[in-house]
């Protein structure tokens, strides 16, 4: 538990501090010295690790350096936090106390605080017989004054949970989180945080014409669902669409994925878990706002059924599509999806969000998401969120002459492009159903996994996007 207190009488001391303002209240001389032999400056990322011994007992001296005041320094802080929590549970004791020096002292930095916590226990290990789970069962939070601040505590405990939500969807295996049970997951979030949700079978989908959608989930032994998640705070109100990419295995179809491509494609539903639990979030903090999300879930395997490369596929929208590649099929249910939101749910703005192209993470890396908009006032938002969050965004072009590169003989739109921007031609051949309504289309083939535990993150899924999803619904409030 997140306790906050005005003493810690405990033996793990927690000390986030300033290089600029490297002063604490009790253990100074501990302090000095270790300036003094240069072990610790309260640099960014510097962490130091010292114990004494006093009355029988071992009494640790954990140090985390968070730069100078004038950066911004909130990621340094999540992940700062969280290793000397998990620096802590090495110790084996079962509390910590973070001394928190009188910047820190504030709603944003103790959100961020407490998410860093609630994130440094979680790893995907409940299939393993010997679990090392963490032995620290209250994390006490010491200031004079913390007691105001219980609920940005609570707001950011919730959103590191929901962010565990997201990874964990995400981690599991494909025959465990398939169509039916991540929507089973979305109608238990929306019980237990106060969302409406609708779920959609075959049957419904082949009424509603999403045949591009429909073709994708053929190959399969489990049916497509749509899921649709409905929550109105803000009666009269501007409408938020999010969409979610949800293939919860994506093994490529009959164009075949090659089988170390494949290995983390259990994943490829990291847009949909983040969108599902980012409306969790949304509804249990109640906020004045309404959100309308939906997901087309499916998965993309193989069988004498499946779609094949060269069908023609008449999309929900009426624009048909002439398949080049089966293993491009996110853009199929999405496009599908988009169209639905759009002309169903009458949303005013839409942000799609989804494991989309390799593209995206070999010109960005792990830690950015590409991100394709035809409204730059919805983007600057998008920025400010990012900035807030520390899940970073970074724009594409989304300029009509690359639609040149989805342009085939056959039909309207082909659903692969050649070698050439394949971010942006998926990026494009979404924005063709969407017209002018503000939109952002977010990539997250790269940040959406993580190949190692480092500070918050833990190896494999990540939970992008549910934060920043949240944080950018938010800000329309206080706007
Ligand atoms: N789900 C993949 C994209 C992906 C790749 C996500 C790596 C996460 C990590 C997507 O469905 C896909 O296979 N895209 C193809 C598109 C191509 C066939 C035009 C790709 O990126 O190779
Ligand atoms: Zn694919
Ligand atoms: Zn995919």
């Amino acid at each position: 538990m997140i306790k906050l207190q005005k003493k810690y009488e405990g033996t793990i001391n927690i000390y986030p501090l300033f290089k600029d303002d490297l002063k604490i209240n009790d253990f100074q001389n501990i302090l000095d010295t270790l300036i003094k032999k240069d072990l610790f400056k309260g640099e960014k990322n510097n962490i130091h690790h010292t114990s004494t011994y006093d009355n029988n007992n071992l009494v640790h001296y954990i140090f985390i350096g968070l730069g100078s005041t004038n950066d911004n320094y909130m990621e340094t802080l999540r992940s700062g936090i969280s290793n000397a929590c998990k620096k802590a549970s090495s110790l084996k004791e079962t509390n910590v106390g973070f001394y928190l020096p009188s910047q820190l002292q504030n709603g944003d930095a103790l959100e961020n605080i407490a998410t860093a916590i609630t994130l440094s226990t979680y790893s995907f290990n409940k299939y393993q017989s010997k679990k090392k789970d963490t032995t620290i069962e209250d994390y006490i939070l010491v200031g004079s004054t913390l007691d105001t601040f219980k609920e940005n505590v609570d707001e950011g405990e919730l959103l590191g949970k929901m962010t565990i939500l997201s990874r964990e969807l995400g981690n599991e295996a494909g025959d465990v989180i398939n169509p039916e049970t991540l929507a089973m997951s979305a109608v238990s979030l929306g019980e237990s945080s106060g969302f409406k949700v609708d779920i959609y079978d075959k049957k419904k989908i082949e009424k509603l014409n999403m045949n591009a959608f429909l073709a994708v989930s053929k190959g399969s032994s489990y049916e497509p669902q749509l899921i649709v998640m409905e929550y109105m705070g803000n009666q009269g109100g501007e409408i938020i669409g999010l969409v979610g990419k949800g293939i919860t295995f994506d093994s490529g179809g009959l164009s075949l994925k090659p089988g170390n491509s494949m290995l983390t494609m259990q994943g490829d539903m990291s847009g949909a878990g983040s969108v599902i639990a980012a409306m969790g979030a949304i509804a249990s903090m109640k906020l004045e706002v309404n959100v309308i999300a939906v997901v087309a879930a499916c998965d993309n395997s193989v069988s004498a059924k499946s779609y094949r490369p060269n069908d023609i596929l008449t999309s929900r929208s009426g624009k048909t599509i002439f398949v080049t590649n089966t293993d491009a099929e996110g853009r199929l249910t999405l496009i599908d999806a988009l169209d639905y939101i759009l002309t169903e749910k009458m949303v005013d703005r839409v942000v799609d969000i989804a494991t989309l192209t390799g593209a995206a993470e070999v010109a960005l890396g792990q830690k950015i998401a590409a991100v394709i908009t035809n409204n730059d006032e919805f983007m600057n938002e998008l920025k400010i969120a990012a900035k807030d969050t520390g899940e970073r965004v970074w724009e594409l072009p989304h300029d009509e002459d690359f639609m040149k590169l989805i342009e085939t003989p056959y039909a309207d739109l082909n659903n692969a492009g050649g070698r050439f921007a394949g971010t942006i031609t998926a990026g494009l051949f979404l924005g063709s159903v969407v017209g002018d309504t503000p939109w952002l289309h977010i990539d997250i083939a790269g940040p959406s996994w993580n190949e190692d535990s480092d500070g918050y993150f833990s190896k494999g899924a990540t939970g992008y996007g549910t934060r920043l999803l949240y944080r950018l619904v938010k800000n329309t409030i206080l706007i």
